[in-house]
């Protein structure tokens, strides 16, 4: 990667920068050995895979495999390229690097992003121009319909795209871009017969505006509220990655909001906005991601879901909690009454009102509660004991003494059956729940010793494939392909002479070897073979002693501090 780049630049920015402390600021890290260790600020997870080596300034991620150095944790963690996360890390510590000192290749691509964001910026430009110079009429009448108002125009930059097949092309033409880079920047697209033309027409314009203020994308909207598609959102980019942004950050982030409100729609963000609720982010037409929710965890501690309540609404709902978990983003969920979105709530009712809401938004147990509550009839005998099973399941969930008993006496009231057989029947589910989770826990950390002590899956491993070959002697002319994964002389040797036709017996076979490699060669003869399907199971296990060697060379490059060896093996694991 950084070849062509002075090494002593790089190597000033690395040592100026701690990953220890940068990382921290995206996980918490506990020591354990010589290394760090926390949950991966790169993929969900529940236990603890991502591993830091402080002394090498080197990390790792069993789970997901991302891996290396300060830099390019920063270009996943702030989703920059290596120029950009280089320059992020010299700012901080306060270091000038000349623009000369990147590789061609790194200038080039970031050059090219930077020609989309200004494509983009000029297009942005353009359809505002448009709205603004008053010559649709239709679109000043959709602003007034939708009374948005004119400081909203410029807050959000909002334009009119219009109706033609090539006025912004013409206009970026103009403007000196070349039409290759106005399609990779999404704003003009190209037919079969190589005509480039405008990918937005007669459409309702929203810039999709990054944290760092470039306009990377937009939205697009029909004027009639029913026909072709409503939205129209550029396609990904070199420089938009849907899953990676959230409408609204930009501004929303302005303010260091307690807590930011997830809405559905760019309407829903615009409106809070211009009634003073300055908080509001909304998803770009997809459900919410993984990304986004560690996008949010990086400036609020607090999210407020404020989907529709219809049943997409619930489902939407329902997902964005599952994705928050372990995020450290405490949830909670806020529903409009009369199915109203927050753009017809705010104009019709206030923001008053609208604040009054949030601050009544319900926990996570409590709006579980109340979507379950709306199955049943609790008039109904039968069907308030099992509204209050079910309930029951729900509240153990909580991990408060207090929330538990809180809503135990809830339920209690609402069913009208004792607090006491609530609360037996809360705790016997979330006994269930602790040993499960238990159980998990022990089998994860089980796994990371393995793991961590590297040989013992391998050698397990290993030993299987050995045992596979010397019961199926129809396995045996695939053996070549697979001799390169052993190393030891028992291994090997036994490897060998199963190939040569010569083990018939293991038990007499043992005989050839002596010492300690008794042992082993025992082992490694006598793992069950009961393979539906012998070949099959063999490139399996090969795939699994492949990785875990891999993961053991990993872990020796993280302790040498060998950064090229770690990058290169990364790869291959990758590509397994
Ligand atoms: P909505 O249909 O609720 O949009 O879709 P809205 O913002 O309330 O729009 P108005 O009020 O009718 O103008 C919610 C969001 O889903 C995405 C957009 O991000 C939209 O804001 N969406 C919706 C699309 O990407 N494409 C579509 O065709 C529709
Ligand atoms: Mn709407």
């Amino acid at each position: 990667m950084a070849e062509h780049i002075p090494e002593s630049i790089i190597s000033e920015i690395i040592s100026a920068n701690d990953l220890t402390e940068i990382a921290a600021k995206y996980t918490e890290l506990k020591r354990s050995g010589g290394s760090l260790v926390g949950l991966c600020p790169f993929h969900n997870e529940k236990t603890p895979s991502f591993h830091i080596s402080p002394d090498m300034q080197l990390y790792y991620c069993f789970g997901c495999g991302a891996g290396g150095n300060i830099i390019s944790f920063i270009e996943a963690a702030e989703n920059l390229d290596f120029i950009d996360a280089v320059k992020y890390l010299a700012q901080r510590a306060n270091i000038t690097i000349p623009e000369t000192g990147f590789a061609a290749q790194d200038r080039e691509r970031h050059e090219k992003k930077q020609t989309l964001i200004n494509i983009n910026t000029d297009a942005a430009k353009f359809f505002r121009a448009q709205l603004i110079s008053g010559k649709s009429k239709k679109a000043l009448d959709y602003i007034k319909k939708r009374a948005i108002s004119e400081k909203m125009v410029n807050v959000f930059g909002l334009g009119y795209a219009p109706d033609s097949w090539d006025s912004l092309t013409k206009h970026l033409s103009s403007l000196g871009y070349k039409k290759e880079d106005m399609v990779l920047a999404g704003v003009c697209g190209k037919s079969k017969s190589g005509r480039v033309y405008d990918v937005f027409r007669d459409r309702f314009m929203f810039p999709i505006i990054d944290v760092r203020g470039n306009v990377i994308a937009f939205g697009g909207r029909i004027f009639e509220d029913k026909g072709a598609i409503k939205y129209y959102n550029t396609n990904e980019t070199l420089v938009f990655n849907k899953r990676q942004n959230l409408f609204g950050l930009n501004l929303a982030r302005k303010s260091s909001p307690e807590n930011l409100i997830i809405v559905e729609g760019y309407m829903d963000v615009l409106m809070l906005y211009q009634y003073g609720i300055q908080n509001a982010v909304a998803s770009l037409g997809t459900a919410f991601t993984e990304e986004q929710a560690r996008l949010i965890s990086r400036y609020v501690k607090e999210a407020i879901l404020c989907y529709d309540t219809d049943e997409a609404g619930v489902r939407a709902t329902n997902r964005a909690i599952e994705v928050f978990r372990g995020s450290g983003v405490n949830i909670k969920i806020l529903n409009l009454p009369d199915g109203k979105d927050p753009d017809e709530f705010v104009k019709r009712n206030g923001a008053e009102a609208f604040r009054e809401l949030t601050k009544k938004a319900k926990s996570v147990i409590e709006y579980k509660l109340y979507v379950l509550e709306k199955k049943f009839n609790l008039s109904d005998n039968t069907q308030k004991a099992e509204f209050a099973s079910e309930a029951s399941k729900i509240i153990a969930q909580s991990k408060s003494d207090v929330e538990r008993d809180l809503y135990s006496k809830v339920i209690a009231e609402k069913t009208g059956i004792s607090s006491s057989a609530v609360e037996t029947q809360v705790r016997k589910n979330s006994g269930r729940n602790e040993k499960r989770e238990k159980r998990e826990i022990i089998r994860e950390s089980v796994t990371l010793n393995v793991r961590k002590k590297g040989p013992s899956k391998l050698l397990s491993a290993r030993r299987k494939l050995i045992s596979l070959f010397a019961f199926d002697k129809k396995t045996m002319a695939e053996i070549p392909q697979y001799e390169s994964l052993f190393e030891s002389d028992v291994h090997k040797k036994l490897v060998k002479r199963i190939s040569e036709g010569e083990v018939n017996d293991p038990a007499v076979f043992m005989t050839e070897f002596s010492g300690d490699d008794v042992a082993e060669a025992a082992a490694a003869l006598s793992q069950p073979v009961n393979y539906e399907d012998n070949s099959a199971a063999a490139r399996e296990i090969a795939a699994v002693i492949k990785k875990e060697k891999i993961n053991e060379l990993i872990e020796k490059s993280m302790k040498d501090g060998d950064l090229e060896t770690l990058n290169r093996l990364i790869k291959e694991k990758n590509n397994l």
